[in-house]
């Protein structure tokens, strides 16, 4: 008899506390079972997300041990009876969601999510149903394309599914996280005018090459909803990416343009925040929760990544070995962009 081949994977086991620890295991390569992809993970990505879920605090049913991580990418080895979507040799991304194709979530969405109550992409090899795997934007490595299936598919959701971001809108980014520079990216490139808080100058000058229109140290002006009006000749924003959440709602709505639109997403300053209805009415504007997105939320921001050669900007890269210095690295909120692990 031979024994099965091996790989090399990250797991998260759970603490009495409650809290799970880190730790890399040798397994068994999965076979591709009917309607499955066998994927060689070359590249996965981190989310603040999955900090979350390494401390026990991310809103899932505990699981005694998992393979962490939503994102990641890599080439088809092998596929099962039936899968028609895709062949051995094609460059993959998962998507976070394996249960959310287009149109509205259903009720399977929530529990369908990577490297939270179903097994992530840290891991040599996955084997995957083919509806929860797209193409990868050609011309791109598998480092960048592990970066899209949360960070960028979310901002996308936000400023452009949801958003209906047009040229010229005035778009208010928060920090310069994962998902605020694709949002950044995104605004830049679609022709609207991108506004960028951060805590850091050098920072700040940075988003200003990747097309920052203005930029506002949110640590000089904690109360910056003034300066977003001075950077807009007394506007306001059209677009606001809200990954604060309870710190930064209050400012971020009074940052508004008439008919403006936020994207509820993160809670970087603490999850929750009062949405004061009758200022929202004044307005006319709109608040959407955006909780990642579909598949085809996914196709069509590869399409428009790749029309418009938007480069994932990637802060700096770990080995598999490395990978706790990884997310101390996401913890510390040292990074700019995407911090990824190579496989
Ligand atoms: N709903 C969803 O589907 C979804 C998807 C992805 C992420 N999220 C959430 O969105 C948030 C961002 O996620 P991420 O992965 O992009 O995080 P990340 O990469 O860890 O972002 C970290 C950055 O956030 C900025 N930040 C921290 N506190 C801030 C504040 N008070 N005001 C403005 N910026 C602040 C900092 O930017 P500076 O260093 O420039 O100051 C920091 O570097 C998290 O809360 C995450 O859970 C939600």
């Amino acid at each position: 008899m031979t024994s099965a081949q091996q790989q090399r994977r990250a797991i998260l086991t759970r603490q009495q506390d409650g809290t799970y620890r880190l730790t890399l295991e040798q397994a068994a390569v999965p076979a591709p079972a009917e309607h499955e992809v066998l994927v060689r993970v070359r590249a996965a990505s981190l989310n603040r997300r999955d900090v979350y879920v390494l401390k026990g605090q991310y809103p899932m049913p505990p699981r005694a041990s998992l393979v962490p991580l939503s994102d990641g990418a890599g080439e088809v080895v092998a596929v099962g009876r039936g899968v028609t979507r895709f062949k051995p040799g094609e460059r993959v991304a998962a998507i976070f969601f394996q249960r959310w194709i287009e149109g509205r979530p259903s009720a399977e969405t929530h529990g369908s999510a990577l490297g939270g109550q179903l097994d992530g992409m840290l891991s040599e090899y996955v084997c995957l149903s083919e509806q929860g795997l797209v193409g990868i934007p050609h011309g791109y490595s598998y480092e960048e394309a592990s970066t899209l299936p949360c960070a960028a598919v979310t901002a996308w959701n936000g400023l452009v599914t949801r958003g209906r971001m047009q040229p010229g809108d005035n778009v208010l980014i928060l920090g310069t996280g994962g998902v605020s520079i694709f949002g950044l990216q995104f605004a830049a490139a679609a022709g609207a005018r991108p506004i960028v808080t951060s805590s850091a100058d050098a920072k700040l000058a940075h988003a200003k090459q990747l097309g920052a229109a203005a930029t506002i140290n949110y640590r000089d002006t904690p109360e910056w909803s003034g300066a977003v009006r001075a950077a807009t000749a007394g506007l306001g924003v059209h677009q606001v990416l809200e990954v604060g959440g309870a710190g930064t709602l209050a400012q971020s709505i009074a940052s508004l343009a008439p008919g403006g639109h936020i994207a509820l997403i993160g809670g970087l300053a603490g999850f929750g925040g009062d949405i004061p209805a009758m200022a929202l009415l004044h307005a006319n504007a709109t608040a959407s929760g955006i909780y990642v997105g579909s598949r085809a939320d996914f196709e069509a921001m590869n399409a428009f990544i790749e029309r418009h050669r938007i480069r994932p900007v990637i802060d700096r890269l770990y080995t598999l070995d490395e990978a706790q210095a990884a997310y101390q690295r996401i913890e510390a909120g040292e990074h700019f962009g995407k911090v990824v692990i190579t496989l």
